[in-house]
């Protein structure tokens, strides 16, 4: 497709990656309206533990409560309107907005007051209880709506559900170390892009994700989210069990490789031969972004980790390399490590954006339809909130 107006992406205005107020209206436009990915259950395995969420314009809490139920509240005292609880924490018995001391309990009702003959001799506190989210468990994960009545998590997902990998990341054990939170100087358009652009695979990643079969892509749009699977290369897969580099995945009937959605607007999963990840992005400013991601293995005993490295170790050994020769500890192109290539890549794109000469001037027919699959849905968005 070749891009007919110049210093445009193929749908969306540049301005839509370095606006403040193009950032803005995206935070009440899709953000606002969206499911939010909070986390994992375990995250919050006993009564009072709670975290808080950013959905676009909304601060969100959610709490575990006595009877095990999680809950979402807006993260606002309703007395002068304060921020109650930090990000992380474990509400002893009650919920306490710090500045005035003002108590709710789990199920958001107030419950006290200081000095409330003395000051609020006439409150009727059943009026006072924190606004209401939503929260709901979707395939092993925590997501928040700031309405009280969305819509349902099973419509939302409900399109993508079946091009999913086999994956059940609920009886899967996160290995806490391999988390990581990467700032990426680039607005979160391109980082979501990037995931979903099945063209630059097989360049950019010319060294460090060849276990994977790019040519043989599929990507669809379902919904408002993206599928992508791809099988393994034929020379890792045809002998899959010594040359995996850790334990598989239980794939049952299923087609093994790589399935990796991006679920709308800004959660990625990574859901692999032997491990399922979530790659979630979080805008901060127009050029600048977060991800973090969260890695699970399948729960299987410590040896067999062992033994998978070993057996593997012959086909792995010199297979994995940069894309130029160079320091590794200072070049992300050397690095042999693809996410630091995607992040390069990604920053590239945006520091490019104040050139006259900017423009995106062709797109791939095939490998870069989901890129301008997803312009096209955000712009809908946008426009759907004009
Ligand atoms: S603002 Fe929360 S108790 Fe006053
Ligand atoms: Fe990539």
């Amino acid at each position: 497709m070749i891009n007919e107006k110049p210093g445009l992406m193929p749908v969306l205005p540049v301005e839509a990656y370095t606006s403040q107020a193009w950032f803005d209206q995206e935070q009440s436009a899709i953000f606002s309206k969206a499911w939010t990915f909070v986390g994992f259950p375990e995250d919050l395995p006993d009564t009072g533990d709670h975290v808080t969420v950013q959905a676009g314009l909304y601060c969100l809490i959610v709490i575990r409560g006595d009877d095990g139920t999680l809950r979402a509240f807006h993260n606002i005292c309703r007395h002068r309107g304060a921020r109650m609880l930090r990000p992380h924490g474990k509400s002893a018995s009650a919920i306490t907005c710090p500045y005035h001391d003002w108590t709710y309990d789990f199920k958001g009702n107030l419950k006290g007051i200081p000095d409330k003959e003395k000051e609020f001799p006439d409150i009727d506190m059943t009026c006072f209880g924190l606004h209401k989210a939503s929260v709901a468990l979707w395939r092993g994960m925590i997501f928040v709506h700031p309405e009280a009545e969305p819509p349902s998590i099973e419509d939302w997902f409900g399109p993508i559900e079946k091009h999913l990998g086999p994956h059940r990341p609920e009886t899967m054990v996160e290995v806490a170390e391999m988390a990581t939170e990467t700032e990426i100087k680039a607005n979160w358009k391109f980082v979501v892009e990037n995931f979903l652009d099945a063209y630059h695979l097989a360049h950019l990643h010319s060294g460090t994700l060849s276990m994977y079969d790019h040519a043989n892509a599929e990507t669809g749009l379902f919904g408002d989210h993206f599928a992508f699977y791809e099988p393994l290369a034929p020379e890792y897969a045809e002998d899959i069990e010594k040359n995996a580099p850790s334990p598989l995945v239980d794939f049952g009937t299923g087609r093994m490789g790589v399935y990796a959605p991006m679920l709308f607007p800004n959660i990625g999963l990574s859901e692999t031969e032997i491990a399922w990840s979530t790659f979630h992005v979080t805008p901060v400013r127009p050029d600048l972004t977060i991800v973090r991601t969260r890695t699970k293995f399948p729960n299987v005993p410590q040896s067999k980790y062992a033994k998978a490295e070993r057996k593997s170790y012959g086909f792995w050994r010199n297979k994995v390399r940069g894309k130029y020769a160079g320091n590794p500890e200072t070049d992300p192109m050397s690095s042999g490590n693809f996410m630091a290539e995607d992040v390069f890549a990604c920053e590239q794109q945006q520091a490019a954006l104040s050139s006259p000469f900017f423009a995106v001037g062709a797109s791939a027919d095939t490998g870069e339809k989901p890129v301008r699959d997803y312009q096209t849905v955000i712009e809908r968005w946008m426009k759907a909130a004009d």
